[in-house]
């Protein structure tokens, strides 16, 4: 079977509506066509700051939403990315393959840098999308199930995983990117021309999956919406109103066109307060469920363990084979 690898941040206490649509809902459906590993990368919420005391209880809520959604331990492999060692081993031989200019190049570093103020970004947020390519390699990964924002480090990934092919002998799959159009860029409500974002949009710009539903609802009755009142699809022109369609649309399974007639002839409001009501019906199984896996850390855990020795499993013999073609010694 193929294999996929996606990774996600437990910086946040919830995940978003962009990281479900764009990423974590369609990690669901593959776990039954390929052999899938998701992980939760706590080495890359690290980079920018972060409360040691919050860290390792913001992993377990990022493996309880995971579950929540229907990752299922059974069919997939769920792990926690600081449990398995050889992810930072295989950072640093691909950071010594890569250039400089090459990680400067990466635009999120210097969002993300500039919005630190440059002096204060670490090293470790240039490094970051270096960790996340021996994150994929490691696994061998073909597909990479991902939201638009991360192609960039998707195609430096590629790039790596042929510069060590060709300078020490084939030994990585290159993987291809899996980005699923429709729903890559979810907007921010307050600003639907920028995505979704925990860092960088407003908290009425974003709707979390653990929020309180009402707040939710609350949070799209004011979003920001076009001029005119016709409900069409255009992200072009009516961005505010794509947005809301995309999300309305992928979280009930009902098509834009559907939805385009369906609301012929009335406005916004009725639009947003519909949604709203959608999204209640969306999060609260997942509230339900969320608050289940929390409630028995110890077994939660024991199931990350199992996860991260799966995931050895794997990791084990690539980096293995890489130690040998750079001429190290055998990890012991
Ligand atoms: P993170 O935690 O920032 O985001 C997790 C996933 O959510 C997607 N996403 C979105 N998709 C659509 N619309 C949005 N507004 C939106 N916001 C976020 C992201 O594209 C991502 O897929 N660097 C990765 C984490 C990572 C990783 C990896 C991913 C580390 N190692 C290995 C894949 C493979 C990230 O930004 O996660």
């Amino acid at each position: 079977r193929p294999r996929v690898l996606s990774g996600i941040q437990p910086t946040a206490d919830s995940f978003h509506l962009g990281n479900y649509l764009g990423a974590v809902g369609h990690w669901v459906a593959l776990q039954d066509t390929y052999d899938a590993f998701y992980c939760v990368v706590d080495l890359h919420a690290i980079t920018a700051g972060h409360d040691p005391r919050m860290l390792a209880q913001r992993s377990r809520v990022a493996a309880a939403q995971l579950l929540a959604v229907g990752l299922d331990p059974e069919r997939c492999t769920l792990f926690v990315q600081s449990q398995v060692p050889e992810h930072a081993q295989l950072a640093w031989v691909l950071g010594c393959i890569t250039g400089f200019g090459e990680a400067g190049r990466m635009t999120q570093f210097k969002d993300k840098s500039q919005r630190q103020g440059n002096e204060r970004a670490s090293v470790g947020l240039f490094t970051y999308p270096i960790l996340q390519a021996a994150d994929i390699l490691l696994y061998q990964a073909d597909a990479v199930p991902v939201g638009e924002d991360q192609r960039q480090h998707l195609e430096l990934s590629r790039d790596l995983a042929q510069r060590f092919n060709t300078l020490f002998g084939p030994t990585f799959t290159v993987p291809e990117a899996h980005i699923v159009k429709d729903t890559a860029k979810i907007t921010d409500l307050q600003d639907p021309t920028a995505k979704m974002s925990k860092s960088s949009s407003s908290p009425a710009g974003i709707v979390l999956l653990l929020e309180d539903a009402a707040r939710s609802a609350k949070k799209i009755r004011s979003a920001v919406t076009d001029t005119g009142q016709e409900i069409v699809f255009d992200a072009q022109q009516k961005p505010g109103v794509s947005n809301l369609l995309t999300i309305y649309s992928a979280l009930s399974g009902r098509s834009i066109d559907d939805l385009v007639a369906a609301y012929a002839g009335k406005g916004y409001g009725d639009l947003k307060k519909d949604l709203g009501e959608v999204v209640r019906e969306f999060v609260a199984p997942i509230q339900d469920r969320t608050r289940g896996y929390l409630a028995d850390p110890a077994q939660l855990d024991r199931l990350l363990v199992t996860g991260a020795q799966k995931a050895r499993a794997v990791a084990g013999p690539t980096l293995r084979a890489v130690y040998e073609r750079v001429g190290f010694f055998p990890p012991v």
